[in-house]
């Protein structure tokens, strides 16, 4: 599966080992403690993970990794578990292109609902997740080593059902975002 994004020059395709390198860069300008080379590779190992970059596709910076994200589909959820943008791409709907192919890829094998953890000061993140249907469900006291901020827990419950889908179609449509390769469902 494959988003295109003609607007902007970019198109959401999924992770393979090659973009390791370029993905890991990224991690280490957007994240602390970032996560390594080899927590990548043995992510895209496990048959239940769902990464997907953000590649350029303007004829300047073609393929040029712009930004990553991944899920793990545990027993009945989606967990999405990282998303970044590089800093200077932001805002241009490459985030959303990413969530939405995780939650696509989450509906294509049949998963109903979807969770993530997010720092409470993250309001860009926030917003970004509210956008799809995400809710606050609760909060982890202390969750992160760096600093004890406090976690946000927020929530999809409805992935399967028509009017998720017809949303998220809405904001594909919204974002310029064309969708290549879907399964038939
Ligand atoms: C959060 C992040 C992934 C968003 O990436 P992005 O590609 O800029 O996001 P998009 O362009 O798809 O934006 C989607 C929505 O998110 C929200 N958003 C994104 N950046 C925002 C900001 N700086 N302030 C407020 N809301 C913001 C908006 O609602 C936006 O929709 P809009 O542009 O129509 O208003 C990016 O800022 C990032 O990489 N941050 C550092 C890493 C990080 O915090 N990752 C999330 C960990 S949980």
């Amino acid at each position: 599966m494959q988003l295109i994004n003609r607007e902007n020059d970019f198109a959401i395709e999924v992770m393979s080992l090659s973009d390791v390198d370029d993905v890991h860069i990224l991690e280490c300008k957007l994240f602390k403690p970032p996560w390594s080379k080899k927590m990548f590779s043995d992510e895209l190992a496990l048959n239940n993970r769902r990464y997907f970059v953000a590649k350029s596709k303007d004829p300047n910076s073609f393929d040029q990794v712009l930004g990553y994200g991944g899920a793990a589909l545990m027993v009945d959820e989606a967990h999405i578990v990282n998303i970044g943008v590089a800093s200077d791409k932001q805002r241009l709907g490459i985030a959303t292109g990413i969530v939405a192919a995780l939650l696509i890829s989450a509906t294509e094998s049949h998963f109903t609902s979807a969770t993530l953890e997010v720092r409470v000061s993250n309001e860009a993140a926030i917003n970004l997740y509210t956008k799809f249907g995400f809710a606050p469900v609760g909060v982890r006291p202390n969750y992160y080593p760096d600093n004890r901020e406090n976690a946000l827990i927020m929530w999809i419950s409805d992935l399967g059902k028509s009017e998720f889908k017809e949303g998220l179609l809405k904001l594909l449509i919204e974002q310029h975002l064309d969708v290549a390769g879907l399964q038939e469902q």
